[in-house]
């Protein structure tokens, strides 16, 4: 099975939105279409070529409710952190309205997020914690940079067929836990993210609200 969504290069990647509210939960995602989305994504770049990606694929009705429920504990503190979607912003009147649907839509998810019928985690190989300097940084963007193009690929491959996606993070304040319900080795193995994977239900999706670039862009000089 191909793509199945049309679309343009520029209105993919203006339209690949965090899709919570519109997720169909009752809709089953074929292995197949989940493969083919992982293939394209093993097309992203890595530093030195490492490939040092592994993609756990959790479909199983136990574990994803026990995902769930790390979430829903990291979900429960979130609020109080200050890069929190409740938080940034907060000096901004502009973004108030903004700001106000990410939340409504993150505690969407959050209620609901074993009802996904998958839920990816990609992980990449090392871990970025207590590198010293001068490497530390550098292994970091290495580490990171080698798993998160690849994650978006996914995401994008799986916008043209049909398929809604929301990145989250937030599981990963119970790492070894999660590491610990999937078999994860978790000091040799970092996990980036939590993906969730349905059909959507309608395929039209706009581009989101952005801060526009100009106070952002800097040619030459900061
Ligand atoms: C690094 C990162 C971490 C994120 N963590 C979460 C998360 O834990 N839970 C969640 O619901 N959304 C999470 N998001 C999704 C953001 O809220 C979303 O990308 C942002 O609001 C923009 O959404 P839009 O592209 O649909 O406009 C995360 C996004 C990124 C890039």
């Amino acid at each position: 099975m191909t793509a199945t969504v049309q679309l343009t290069t520029d209105q993919l990647l203006t339209t690949t939105r965090a899709v919570r509210k519109r997720l169909d939960f009752d809709r089953p995602v074929p292995m197949t279409v989940i493969r083919e989305c992982l293939e394209i994504a093993l097309q992203a770049p890595t530093g030195s070529n490492a490939q040092g990606w592994q993609w756990m694929v959790v479909t199983d009705q136990g574990k994803r409710e026990a995902l769930a429920d790390l979430y829903r504990q990291a979900w429960a503190v979130y609020p109080s952190m200050d890069a929190s979607a409740h938080r940034v912003h907060s000096g901004d009147p502009s973004m108030t309205a903004v700001q106000e649907k990410v939340v409504s839509s993150a505690e969407y998810l959050a209620e609901n997020i074993h009802r996904p019928p998958v839920l990816l985690i990609p992980c990449i190989a090392g871990r970025v914690e207590g590198i010293p300097a001068p490497f530390g940084v550098v292994a970091q963007a290495s580490i990171y940079g080698s798993i998160l193009p690849a994650a978006w690929s996914f995401m994008l491959a799986a916008r043209t067929r049909g398929l809604g996606t929301a990145w989250t993070t937030l599981h990963l304040m119970h790492e070894e836990k999660a590491a610990g319900i999937l078999g994860i080795p978790y000091k040799e193995i970092t996990q980036v993210a939590m993906i969730p994977v349905a059909y959507t239900k309608g395929t039209d999706f706009k581009a989101g609200p952005r801060k526009p670039l100009d106070p952002i862009l800097h040619v030459n000089n900061w």
